[in-house]
């Protein structure tokens, strides 16, 4: 087996809030494979985009990381503040869901694009200017010439969607952490944004760390995938071996809550009730208030993330019975 490009072990994420501590992210561990796109699915609030963002420390002050996020032989949680930001938005890049937040509405994209150059490779400015239309091209903007001295606002969601990525693909990034980056767009675009995703990572092998709720869009596109619930990773494994079969309730629930084509997209229909929140996280299994499986000792014993295999591992007390009942899209 390769060895992992990023090796995500025991990761915490605390906010000192005057309230108290919440833990956001509650030992996480993860790794991501060259040339992989690795998905990360739960509803809202469970801690996805927390654990994006500690990868790279982009956090707001008071936050705090615990834990090893290994890359390239370096742990990013210990390392300087100047190191940090080299490795962000350099070898490893991010995008949003909403471009608009992460665009500079004041600069036109050439600018964006070119700073990003400037910052993270060698080329000469004629050599900038021909990779900033090269960029337009990769992400599928017509007419590149033309639209880089546009400014964001010019561009339609789909358009700003590549445009970030174009940003984003400026420094030859290894890695790709995309947040949400199709859930505000509608179908057909969301379709060409994971498309184009899926070329990338084929064209130039980087690997992407895609964070969403939708597990139509994990199916679409990642090799493999871990749940997320109230902080902690429930489930975990290839894409093929959740959506076959699924060992915990809540993926169960997720993987049943997925619409057949010619249905409108929609989340939840065979979950009951809400995720907690940070302040409130059930004993034991955090999931058991919901879950139909759920006996005593769901809800005195926090089940252990058990691994079944290398690329396989389950929390749940009961992920036999959850197995049996078998998937949901069976
Ligand atoms: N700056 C913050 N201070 C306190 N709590 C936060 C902060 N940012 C996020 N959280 C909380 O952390 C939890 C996880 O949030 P998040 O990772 O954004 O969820 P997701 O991306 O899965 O929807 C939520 O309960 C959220 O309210
Ligand atoms: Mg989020």
């Amino acid at each position: 087996m390769t060895a992992p490009l990023l090796s995500v072990q025991k990761l915490s994420t605390r906010f000192h809030t005057p309230r108290g501590v919440l833990t956001a992210v509650n030992e996480v561990s993860f790794d991501v494979r060259p040339g992989e796109i690795f998905g990360l699915v739960g509803e809202s609030g469970s801690g996805k985009s927390v654990t994006l963002r500690s990868l790279t420390r982009l956090l707001p002050y008071g936050a705090t990381i615990d834990g090893v996020v290994l890359w390239q032989g370096q742990d990013l949680v210990g390392m300087s503040d100047t190191a940090i930001r080299k490795v962000r938005g350099g070898q490893i890049s991010m995008i949003f869901q909403e471009p608009m937040t992460a665009l500079n509405p004041v600069l036109p994209i050439r600018v964006q694009i070119t700073e990003n150059l400037k910052a993270h490779t060698d080329l000469d400015s004629s050599g900038r200017a021909a990779r900033a239309r090269e960029l337009l091209d990769i992400v599928g903007i017509p007419d590149a010439a033309r639209r880089l001295d546009e400014y964001p606002h010019q561009f339609s969601g789909g358009m700003r969607q590549r445009a970030m990525i174009a940003i984003a693909l400026a420094s030859n990034p290894k890695l790709l952490l995309a947040d949400e980056p199709t859930t505000a767009l509608d179908v057909t675009i969301q379709d060409q944004i994971l498309n184009l995703l899926l070329d990338l990572r084929d064209d130039l092998g980087m690997s992407v760390v895609f964070v969403t709720h939708d597990l139509g869009v994990v199916a679409a596109t990642c090799d493999r995938m871990a749940v997320m619930y109230a902080g902690r990773i429930v489930e975990t494994g290839t894409v093929t071996d959740v959506f076959r079969g699924p060992m915990h309730a809540y993926t169960r629930g997720l993987l049943g809550s997925i619409p057949r084509s010619g249905t409108e997209r929609s989340m939840l229909l065979s979950i009951e009730g809400t995720p907690p929140g940070l302040a409130s996280i059930p004993n034991g299994c955090a999931f058991h208030p919901r879950c139909v499986f759920a006996s005593d000792i769901c809800r005195e014993k926090r089940p252990d993330l058990r691994p079944l295999g290398p690329d396989r591992a389950v929390a749940c007390h009961h992920s036999d019975a959850v197995l049996a009942a078998g998937s949901v899209l069976a």
